[in-house]
């Protein structure tokens, strides 16, 4: 049996280290031969490559592991590059976040002001990244979840027309699938889930038992009235994240119609949630003060003690696992479905067909097809076409250098939407991100 090659761009990420421990725990599911992690933190990328040094001789001892930041020995040989690069690291999402907020403007690593920031970042970081995966690894298949993947999709769509071979991923949309079937008290594999919208701004309009084929939405929309809504591994989550399940009660009050992703909540209520999070100590603050200081306090345990103990258990992680999954798809052309980011080309009839859109797909060893879901309710389509117009105006920017571009997509961006407040903020974020966003004139 073939065994892979696999790199994760964004080896100090602190997801690596549920990577590599789904490695291991789903290495009958996807054998590795070489795993190579690559970061250009050198600093924070060691304390888990050495971490893996250990887990791996203990309990994978035939995989080649190696770390390194050096793109040649990274990328060549790969079958498979997963990309989670965060540029300009956990300092620069806290300025996503605190700038906004200080103009009383919501302030999210992948939303309104924030988003678009680091959607700019992140366009210029990964054009290269991907470049350079194609310079060494031709054929890779490159599977991308780096933030604000809306963006980034559409970056990489116009850069690379002609790469099929570039997929990109949120685990949102599982992650809510997950959050129902802890509801519904049942397995998440067995819900076959409906959806459409974009990244981090969508909705499920089915979700059926696999088995069966009923509907279980109006059940699920009982349940969340009885119940509200909380992650499938909430007593793993901070208090901000219980939060945001939490609002999909209020919005499917509203609009009863289908079920949606948590982000939408910025979208449509971002007055009360401006004035409800906290503008001192936000979501990145909690994440360096959390699970920051949790992954490289466990590194440092392993490294001190030479074993992993008891540190390696059998507790999943969502987010690595559906990952690996997605590469197992691919692998071995199993045609499941993933809800992936996709040239939309019909899948939402009366969008337009250049939008980068999330939906359902089969995904096997020739890419993603996907499953369309028609024409939407006008509701709906309004405030797409506004987000996508703002996200398509942003990626321009990156390819023209236009202040007046900038300008508009802040302004039609919902989290923004006033002229004046468009331009103070963007003024602030173009000096927060001096040298790495492209010049604007
Ligand atoms: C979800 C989203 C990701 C986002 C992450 C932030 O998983 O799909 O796109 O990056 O949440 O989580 P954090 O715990 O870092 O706030
Ligand atoms: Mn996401």
């Amino acid at each position: 049996m073939k065994k892979f090659n696999v790199c994760i761009v964004g080896g100090g990420s602190t997801y690596t280290l549920g990577f590599l421990k789904s490695f291991v725990r789903m290495r009958k599911e996807f054998p590795l031969q070489k795993l190579v992690l690559f970061d250009t933190d050198k600093e924070r990328q060691d304390p888990i490559g050495q971490f893996g040094d250990i887990l791996f001789k203990e309990q994978f001892p035939e995989l080649d592991f190696t770390y390194t930041t050096d793109i040649k020995e990274a990328y060549e040989g790969m079958d498979f590059v997963f990309m989670q690069m965060r540029t300009g690291g956990l300092p620069m999402r806290a300025k996503d976040e605190h700038i906004p907020f200080s103009m009383n403007l919501i302030g999210q690593e992948t939303c309104g002001a924030g988003g678009m920031a680091y959607g700019l970042r992140s366009t210029v970081d990964m054009i290269k990244a991907v470049r350079d995966v194609r310079h060494y690894a031709p054929d890779a298949w490159i599977l991308n979840y780096s933030n604000p993947a809306a963006i980034v999709a559409e970056a990489l769509r116009r850069e690379f027309p002609e790469d099929k071979r570039i997929l990109n991923i949120c685990d949102q949309p599982e992650n809510v699938v997950r959050s129902c079937s802890r509801l519904l008290g049942c397995s998440w594999e067995e819900l076959d889930p409906v959806y459409f919208g974009l990244n981090h701004f969508g909705w499920f309009t089915n979700i059926y038992d696999i088995n069966t084929g009923e509907d279980l939405l109006p059940k699920i929309r009982e349940l969340v009235k009885e119940n509200g809504f909380l992650p499938q591994d909430a007593e793993q989550r901070d208090p901000s994240w219980l939060d945001t399940y939490g609002m999909v009660e209020e919005m499917m009050n509203d609009f009863p119609d289908y079920l949606p992703n948590t982000y939408n909540q910025y979208y449509l209520y971002p007055e009360y949630k401006v004035n409800h999070l906290d503008h001192e100590y936000t979501r990145a603050d909690e994440v360096i003060n959390g699970r920051e200081k949790r992954v490289f306090e466990e590194c440092k345990e392993v490294i001190a003690t030479g074993t992993l103990g008891d540190k390696f258990d059998d507790i999943s992680d969502a987010h690595a696992e559906m990952m690996i999954e997605v590469a197992v798809s691919i692998a071995y052309n199993k045609n499941d479905r993933h809800i992936m980011i996709v040239e939309n080309n019909g899948a939402i009839a009366n969008m337009q067909d250049d939008a980068m859109v999330e939906v359902a797909c089969e995904l096997g060893a020739n890419g993603p097809r996907p499953l369309g879901v028609g024409n939407i309710p006008q509701f709906y389509l309004g405030l797409l076409v506004n987000q996508v117009s703002s996200e398509k105006l942003l990626v321009d920017v990156y390819y023209e250098n236009s202040y007046q571009k900038a300008l508009e997509a802040f302004t039609l961006n919902r989290l923004i939407n006033d002229t004046k407040k468009a331009r103070e903020v963007l003024d602030a974020l173009i000096e927060a991100n001096k040298g790495m966003w492209p010049e604007l004139n």
